[in-house]
């Protein structure tokens, strides 16, 4: 089995760069995202947390779900660190029957580009969510200066779109929220907010 590449990145992930920009995609989230509403929340692709952890201030419990375990270990330290009380960690294979499931609103921030097959993903969150229930994703604008075997070099709104809504999504929206110097593979970039409800 090839190495999880985020297993070996995980305990180096949160440079400053990476925490600015995930305090920018925060505020650009912040207006949408059902702050408040004591609703539940999981982050898929959690990484360490620079999204979750600062959300569970604004939610009743933040469900935070990655493939990479040292992810998972990192994340753990933090939320124990940190005193947070609504906070759990859990491997995507715990996720099925687990009875944290429905959830009211999924976010998935710069994680689709590394999974391969978007439309089975999109199915299986679509799955995960309470009907009303919302998803919040947050990825590269298709990007032609990028080129890599293992990461999809972003990604077309309207096509991204059409797939959402053909899963089941409706109320489907989207705009480029971001612009951003050498963060895509080292190229400058822009990044979407596509919100969709069930
Ligand atoms: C670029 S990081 C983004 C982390 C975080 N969402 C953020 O915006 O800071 C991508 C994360 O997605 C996770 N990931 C990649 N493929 C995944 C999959 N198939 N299922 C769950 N997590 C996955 C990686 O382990 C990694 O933690």
């Amino acid at each position: 089995m090839e190495p999880n590449v985020f297993n070996q990145i995980a305990n180096q992930y949160d440079t400053e760069d990476r925490i600015q920009l995930a305090r920018r995609i925060l505020e650009t989230l912040y207006p949408t995202l059902s702050l408040g509403q004591k609703k539940t929340l999981l982050d898929f692709g959690c990484g360490t947390g620079l999204l979750g952890i600062p959300l569970t201030a604004h939610y009743n419990e933040v469900i935070l779900v990655d493939d990479s375990s040292v992810m998972l270990e990192v994340l753990q330290s933090k939320i124990k660190t940190n005193g947070i009380l609504n906070a759990k960690t859990m491997a995507v294979s715990d996720l099925s029957g687990s009875k944290v499931l429905p959830v009211d609103e999924i976010l998935l921030s710069l994680v689709l580009l590394h999974i391969p097959d978007t439309e089975k993903i999109l199915r299986f969150l679509y799955g995960l969510l309470k009907p009303g229930g919302k998803l919040f994703l947050v990825d590269f604008d298709k990007n032609q200066r990028v080129s890599h075997p293992k990461v999809h070099n972003g990604f077309n709104q309207k096509n991204l779109q059409e797939l959402i809504v053909k899963i089941g999504f409706r109320n489907v929206s989207s705009s480029t929220v971001l612009e951003e110097k050498k963060v895509f593979m080292n190229e400058d970039a822009s990044l979407f907010l596509l919100v969709a409800e069930k």
